[in-house]
């Protein structure tokens, strides 16, 4: 199989990181948690994902840092998220950087994650329970057919 890696940042609620577990648990691959390692020598990886939630529009801030400062060009590159409300229009930013480093943009995965934010918290949150049973193993299928590309 291909060398892949996920790096990610999943500091709402964990729900990304349940993603990038659920494809690492089928497939061996290796995570990076971003906010805890901010360097790493990514060249020895022919696939390589970067996961996080939505923040304002956006993917965290440490993700795309991570992405800046270590993605070697020309990589193959996928996407995965967690937010309120699905909209591909949360990678835009995160693939222009990836574009800079010449990388082949694979695809990408969203799916809802819990959200306390704002006015949420008061009534006990939005998307309670997601990502679901579905939708990790949604992660898992799409990564797979990364695979197949
Ligand atoms: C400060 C903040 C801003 C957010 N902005 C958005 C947003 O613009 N769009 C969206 O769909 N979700 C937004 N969310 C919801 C999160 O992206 C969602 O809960 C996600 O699953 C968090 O992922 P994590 O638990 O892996 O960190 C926001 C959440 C917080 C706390």
């Amino acid at each position: 199989m291909e060398k892949a890696v996920i790096i990610y940042a999943s500091t709402h609620h964990g729900s990304t990181r349940k993603l990038a577990e659920a494809i690492a648990n089928q497939y061996g691959i290796h995570l990076i948690d971003a906010t805890k390692q901010q360097e790493a020598d990514l060249s020895a990886y022919d696939l390589i994902g970067f996961a996080s939630g939505i923040d304002f529009g956006k993917f965290y801030e440490v993700v795309e840092q991570f992405l800046e400062d270590n993605l070697p060009e020309n990589k193959r590159v996928f996407f995965l998220y967690t937010c309120a409300k699905v909209s591909n229009r949360f990678t835009e930013t995160i693939k222009t950087a990836a574009r800079k480093k010449g990388a082949v943009i694979l695809g990408e995965y969203g799916c809802r994650g819990f959200n306390t934010y704002g006015p949420w918290k008061m009534i006990g949150g939005m998307n309670k329970g997601r990502p679901s049973a579905e939708e990790l193993q949604g992660a898992v299928r799409f990564f797979e057919s990364l695979l197949q590309q």
